[in-house]
Parts: structure tokens; C-alpha cells; sequence
């Protein structure tokens, strides 16, 4: 198996999880480096190294912060972005059970630069296990002086996939329905209770202590030249081991599913992979050797998203596939704006249509026009991205459909 390059996740007997453990390897040191920084030096230096969000859209971290940075007010607020409600990803909940005061740390640094007081953790409702840790390793260091005045709150999501998206995120900690909001204004600028805020996801912020220590042209130097740094990702389906890697971002998607994951489950053949979670789009073996970074990924029409990889052999029924998929979408839109409430709901419908051998070939074209309407006209993420599936399959895979239709 391929060795991975581990840079935010401890190595295999290294344990970080407590605050001791974390400051004998040198940790909170790039706290005080940052605080010794003039502010715009300290973001100029998160921009330069490239970091881009981890949580899927990809935005330039150092920019992001610039733009609270540049609010002129008492209150700002830094959000660690823990919901991880993406099916078949789990790697979030890892670095926090693994090394909480990395993430804890980053969000200090980023707290100074924008000039915040208050951060808070939204963490999915399924992980009471990593609440509970997390909850230990702020009073561990809040107890210990390390954070000053920063004071950290863990929130517990209730379950709603969308309250990942950053504005029905903000939405909830208020304890309004988890519902997006009409952009702009963006929330670095008004977010929570109307103030800036900066949401990052938690792979994203546990790499900025590791850029101040190092510095930006090191983690520069690491993988994709446009999405520089490591990548976790969330091996899962019919690949030989299941289990989350963490690998520079230029890396094939076929390395990831053969040297990383060891191939085919049970000397079965490769049929499709979805990256990015349940809206990625599904990628044929042609694809295999296009790199995971961002801006690749979007070339094929994929996205790297949170890093899921849902690996399908010969077996699968990818129509059967995307019809659970597309259900899923379903049930967690919110509702809020009519071309994702309607367009999901019909989308399933066609789908399942389809999938019972009942469509036709108006079904597929209406699959098609619907999709595209979604992608351009809905209001937030969920709805935008939740036609990817069929689109893609239609596309790579359209055999698979033919063969279904009445
Ligand atoms: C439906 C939906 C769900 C999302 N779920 C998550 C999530 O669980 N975790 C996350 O970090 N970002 C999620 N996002 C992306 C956030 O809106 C936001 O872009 C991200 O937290 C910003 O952090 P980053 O710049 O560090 O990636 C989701 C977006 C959408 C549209």
C-alpha cells in the first residue's frame, strides 16, 4: 500500500489527543508566532500559501478572512464548520478525535486576525462522542491560559444535512429553522447575529498552525500548484480497505482507489467512483488518472467536495444507485426555494420511474433540462449541486439507463 503523507492527522502510535501530548511536539507554538504578527502579515501569509477550503467550495482561506478583517466593529465571530452531514465521510470527526487542538488552534489564529472574541464549533448532532471530547480539550485549554480571551462554544447540529451550508449553518446557532440565506451579503461580512464571521471547515483550520510554523511556501510546495496541501479523504464502497488516507492533492483518483485503497473488492472490476459525497459527480475508468485537486476535478465535471470516495464495482446498478441518491436529496432539502422543494421531488420521481423500468426516453431529457434549470436556478449548494449525479451518469453511463427504459 502506498504511504501517505501525513501532515495534519498524527502519525500511526503517535497519540495528540491531549493538551500535554499536542504541546510536546510543539503545539499553540504557532499561536504565539501569530499573535506576534502584525494581522495583515499574518493573513497575507495564509493567502500566499494557497490554502483553499476543505469544507467543498474551495475559497482562498487567507482572502476570506481579509474581508471580516476589513469590518470595522467590535464583534466578529470565527465558526469551525464540524456538521460533516456528507454520506460516506467521516474525516472531520477524526482530526477532532485525534488532534482537537490543532483544529482549537487554528481557530485561535484565525480569531486574532480578524480581530474575534468568540468562536464556535458546530458539530453534527451524530457525534456525541466527539462533543464530549471536544468539549474537554476547550476546558483543557482554556483552563491552561493558551487560548487568552478567545472562548470557544460547541453547538450540536440536529441532523439537517443543509445546516452544513454555511448560512443555514449560522441560521441554527441563532436557533432559527437551519435554512440558507439569500447571498449576498456574504457571512465574512454579515453572518452570525449580523456580524462578520468566518465559517472554515475543520480540515481547513487544522492546516493554518501548521502554515504559520512552517511556513506558506512549505505547504505551497506540497501537492496541486492551485489547491497546494494534503487532502483527507474517505475511502468507501467496494475498495479493498475502507479507512481515511491523507495524501498530498495531486495525486490520481486511480492511485487513490489502487495503491491507497488496494483495488477492486473480491477480484471485481472497477465501474464508476463518486467524489465529493452524495452531489459529486460519478467518474468513469477513462477519468481514473485525472489528479483530486479542486480546480482538476471541476474540469471533469466532478467536484473534490469533503473528500468522499464511493468506490462502485462491475456489480453496482449505477441507475439503482442514483435513485437512492436522489431521494436522499429529497428528503434533506429544506424547502425554502421552489426549484430545489419541486425540482428534487420530481428528479426522484423520474429517477425511480426510470429505475422500475416504467421511463422513457422524454424522461431522460426531462432528467436533463431538470438538472441543468437546478444547477443554475436554486438557491444554495444542496440544490445546485444535487442534479450532479444523474447529469453525470446520463452522461458516462447512459447505456445503463437505455437498458432500463419501458
Ligand atoms: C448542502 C451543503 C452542505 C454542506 N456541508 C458542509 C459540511 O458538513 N462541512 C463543511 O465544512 N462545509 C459544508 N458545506 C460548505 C459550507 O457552506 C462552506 O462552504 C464551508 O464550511 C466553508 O469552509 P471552507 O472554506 O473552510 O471550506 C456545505 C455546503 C452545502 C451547500
Amino acid at each position: 500500500m502506498a504511504e501517505e503523507m501525513r501532515v495534519l492527522l498524527p502519525g500511526e502510535s503517535e497519540d495528540l489527543s491531549s493538551l500535554e501530548n499536542y504541546k510536546n511536539t510543539g503545539g499553540y507554538k504557532a499561536l504565539e508566532k501569530a499573535q506576534a504578527m502584525d494581522r495583515m502579515d499574518l493573513i497575507e501569509t495564509v493567502k500566499k500559501s494557497g490554502l483553499r477550503g476543505r469544507g467543498g467550495a474551495g475559497f482562498n482561506a487567507g482572502m476570506k478572512w481579509q474581508f471580516s478583517y476589513s469590518v470595522d466593529t467590535e464583534q466578529k465571530y470565527v465558526i469551525c464548520n464540524a456538521d460533516e452531514g456528507e454520506p460516506g465521510t467521516y474525516k472531520d470527526r477524526i482530526l477532532l478525535e485525534t488532534v482537537p487542538h490543532r483544529v482549537l488552534e487554528g481557530m485561535a489564529i484565525c480569531a486574532y486576525a480578524i480581530g474575534a472574541s468568540q468562536g464556535y464549533i458546530y458539530c453534527r448532532g451524530e457525534y456525541p462522542f466527539v462533543v464530549e471530547s471536544l468539549n474537554n480539550a476547550i476546558k483543557e485549554a482554556k483552563d491552561s491560559g493558551v487560548l487568552g480571551d478567545f472562548d470557544i462554544e460547541v453547538r450540536m447540529g440536529a441532523g439537517a444535512y443543509v445546516c452544513g451550508e454555511e448560512s443555514a449553518l449560522i441560521e441554527s446557532i441563532e436557533g432559527h429553522r437551519g435554512e440558507p440565506r439569500f447571498k449576498p451579503p456574504f457571512p465574512p461580512v454579515t453572518g452570525l447575529w449580523g456580524k462578520p464571521s468566518i465559517v472554515n471547515n475543520v480540515e481547513t483550520l487544522a492546516c493554518v498552525p501548521l502554515i504559520v510554523e512552517k511556513g506558506a511556501d512549505w505547504f505551497k510546495s506540497i501537492g496541486a500548484a492551485n489547491y497546494p496541501g494534503t487532502k483527507l479523504l474517505t475511502l468507501t464502497g467496494d475498495v479493498v480497505e475502507r479507512k481515511i488516507i491523507e495524501v498530498p492533492t495531486d495525486v490520481t483518483i486511480r492511485q487513490v482507489v489502487y495503491d491507497y485503497g488496494g483495488g477492486i473488492r473480491d477480484g471485481k472490476k472497477f465501474k464508476a467512483v463518486q467524489i465529493g459525497g452524495t452531489s459529486g459527480g460519478f467518474i468513469p475508468e477513462d477519468l481514473l488518472d485525472t489528479t483530486i485537486d479542486f480546480d482538476s476535478m471541476n474540469a471533469i465535471g466532478a467536484v473534490l467536495g469533503s473528500g468522499a470516495v464511493f468506490v462502485m464495482d462491475e456489480s453496482r446498478d449505477l441507475v439503482d444507485v442514483v435513485e437512492r441518491i436522489a431521494k436522499f436529496f429529497e428528503h434533506e432539502s429544506c424547502g425554502k426555494c421552489i426549484p430545489c422543494r419541486e425540482g428534487t421531488k420530481r428528479m426522484h420521481e423520474m429517477m425511480e420511474r426510470v429505475n422500475q423500468g416504467l421511463g422513457t426516453g422524454d424522461d431522460l431529457n426531462n432528467l436533463e433540462r431538470l438538472g441543468l434549470v437546478m444547477t443554475k436556478a436554486c438557491l444554495c449548494g444542496l440544490g445546485q449541486a444535487a442534479p450532479a449525479p444523474v447529469l453525470t451518469t446520463l452522461n458516462h453511463f447512459r447505456t445503463e439507463y437505455n437498458a432500463k427504459l419501458a
